[in-house]
Formats: C-alpha cells, sequence, structure tokens
C-alpha cells in the first residue's frame, strides 16, 4: 500500500534523496563502463564532490512523483532522475566558477573549484553532463528505444542553448544590461524552469500520459520552476548563508536583473502564492493521486533552505 501520504514532505524529500544518492554514489565508482579507459582518481573525486555533498533533489523528487501518478516507479525511473541531478550539478558546478558566479561555498562546502583548481571543476562539469546521457541511453535503463529518445531530446533541449545553459548566460548578459520584466521571467524559465519543467515530463514520458496529462504536467512544471528561481532570489535577500549552505547577499552586490530587486520582497510573496495556486490547479485532472506533488509546489515556493 502507498503510505507516502503519511510521511511528512521533508521526510519523503530525504526518503527519496538517499535512493537516488545511492544510485549516483554506484555510477561514480572507479568502476569503467565498456568503452572506457580509465577515469582519473582527482577528476573523479571532484564529480563526486560536486554531486555526493547534499542538495535537496528536489529535481529527482519531481521525476518520481511524477512518474508515480502513472503508476510507474522502478529502476528505470530513478535512473533518469540520477540522470537529471547529475546535469543539475554540472549547472551548479559550473554556475560557481570565478567566470559566473564566483562562489566558495556549496552545499556547506567549498565549491569545486575551490576544493580542486578550475580546470578540474570545468572537467567535473562537462563528465557529469555527458554522463547523465550515458545513464540514461545505458542497457541497464530499462525503457524502450523510443521512450529513451524522448527523454535524451527532452533532456538535452531543456540543459542546452535554448534551455538552461541559454538562460545562464542571458543572466550573465543581465548584470550589465537590466532586462525588463519580460526578460527576467524568460532568462529565468530558462535557467532554473527548463529542468524543473523536465523533471516533470519525464515523468509523464516514461509513464506513457496522453497528450492532455503531459500538458499539464509540463505547465506545472513551468509554474514550479518559475517558483523556485523567485523563492532562491527572495532566499538570497533575506536567508542566512548558514541555513542555505551558499552565499547570500549576492545578487544585489552582482546587480542581478531579479523580480525581487525588481518589486520587492512583497510583491515576490504574493506573486509565490499565486504561482502555487496556478501550478495546483493545473493538477487538478490527476485528483488526490497529485497531493504530494501540490505539497511539493508549496515546499518550493515557501521553504527556507
Ligand atoms: C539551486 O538549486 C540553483 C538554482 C537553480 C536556483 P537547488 O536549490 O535545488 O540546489 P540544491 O541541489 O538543493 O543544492
Ligand atoms: C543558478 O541560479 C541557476 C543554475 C542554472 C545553476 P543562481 O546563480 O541564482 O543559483 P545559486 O543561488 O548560485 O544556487
Ligand atoms: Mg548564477
Ligand atoms: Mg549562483
Ligand atoms: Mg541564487
Amino acid at each position: 500500500m502507498d503510505q507516502s501520504h503519511l510521511l511528512s514532505f521533508e521526510t519523503l524529500l530525504s526518503l527519496h534523496a538517499v535512493q537516488v544518492e545511492q544510485l549516483l554514489t554506484e555510477l561514480l565508482s572507479a568502476r569503467t563502463r565498456e568503452g572506457e579507459v580509465v577515469r582519473p582518481e582527482r577528476l573523479l573525486s571532484a564529480m563526486r564532490h560536486g554531486a555526493l555533498n547534499g542538495g535537496k533533489r528536489l529535481r529527482p523528487f519531481l521525476v518520481l512523483e511524477t512518474a508515480r501518478l502513472f503508476d510507474a516507479d522502478g529502476g528505470a525511473v530513478l535512473r533518469v532522475a540520477a540522470a537529471l541531478e547529475c546535469i543539475h550539478c554540472y549547472s551548479l558546478i559550473h554556475d560557481d566558477l570565478p567566470a559566473m558566479d564566483d562562489d566558495d561555498l556549496r552545499r556547506g562546502q567549498p565549491t569545486v573549484h575551490r576544493a580542486f583548481d578550475e580546470a578540474t571543476a570545468i572537467l567535473a562539469g562537462d563528465s557529469l553532463l555527458t554522463l547523465a546521457f550515458d545513464i540514461i541511453a545505458s542497457e541497464e535503463t530499462e525503457l524502450g528505444a523510443q521512450a529513451k529518445v524522448a527523454l535524451i531530446s527532452a533532456l538535452a533541449r531543456a540543459a542546452g542553448v535554448g534551455g538552461m545553459a541559454g538562460g545562464q548566460a542571458l543572466d550573465l548578459a543581465a548584470e550589465k544590461v537590466r532586462p525588463d520584466e519580460g526578460g527576467i521571467v524568460q532568462l529565468q524559465a530558462m535557467k532554473t524552469g527548463a529542468l524543473i519543467r523536465f523533471a516533470c515530463l519525464a515523468g509523464a514520458l516514461i509513464g506513457n500520459a496522453t497528450t492532455a496529462e503531459r500538458e499539464s504536467l509540463t505547465a506545472f512544471g513551468e509554474a514550479i520552476g518559475l517558483a523556485f528561481q523567485l523563492a532562491d532570489d527572495l532566499l538570497d535577500v533575506t536567508a542566512t548563508a548558514e541555513d542555505l549552505g551558499k552565499a547570500t547577499g549576492k545578487d544585489a552586490a552582482a546587480g542581478k536583473g531579479t523580480l525581487v530587486a525588481l518589486h520587492g520582497e512583497e510583491w515576490a510573496r504574493n506573486q509565490l502564492r499565486g504561482l502555487v495556486a496556478h501550478a495546483e490547479e493545473l493538477l487538478a485532472p490527476f485528483g488526490e493521486a497529485a497531493a504530494v506533488l501540490k505539497e511539493t509546489a508549496r515546499f518550493i515556493a515557501f521553504r527556507n533552505h
């Protein structure tokens, strides 16, 4: 019997995180796979530092919970969830580099380029990015070829020039020329929203959702993606580095174009309430089965870490 509704949201989140971390630990072992020569120890250690050092594991959680709507909860779902987390961790490693946000602290520990060196951090990011696609394509991921191609294509687009990486480029440009509100929303939908949208789409793709179900879930992913970055920008102003495990007050210092900078904290809190209400409406077709996803939307918007 599914007893997940009896657990607190944070307990459920950490139970899923343990599963994801176990798999990531295996995937980042020194054992080479067919076609690989050796896995250099220092590079592998940097990848582990970037991928196994905490983190809420929210994107994998969304993959697992959206797939559960369609009764899909096998090992393949976990592998897709881990693949997405590899891309997220790569994005954080590169986001922290001196050429980008120049941060020293991530998840309560020195950033990868601080613990190792810049070149190793760049390569650790590159290697996590490519590993993600290897994980999905691998024969150990028990999905049909068509489903794998659909997942790989959607993930590539979410991560690439028209998604996360493109959004990061626009984000850096916005430090120099402040975009208008529409520009900020667009860059945030890309840099943060795209991977979160993919998390929700992946569950639908694995679960063979109908077109209408897939559209509801991607719209849900878009709404919570915007809420996620709005909450992150709010926390940058209101939280402590100790709570977040990363430096705060960075956005204002860098002159980052954020909605919090544009409209203030009160507006942002109102906006978050509206985004959560909208996200919950989008889940209406799934009824009670979507209770955990509704709680996820609330957690994303009102979290304190
Ligand atoms: C931080 O993401 C980067 C953004 C997209 C805002 P998370 O807040 O999910 O970071 P971790 O994975 O929990 O450390
Ligand atoms: C990062 O946004 C988005 C990514 C694609 C990694 P931020 O730069 O605001 O993330 P944090 O605050 O460093 O986690
Ligand atoms: Mg950044
Ligand atoms: Mg940053
Ligand atoms: Mg931030």
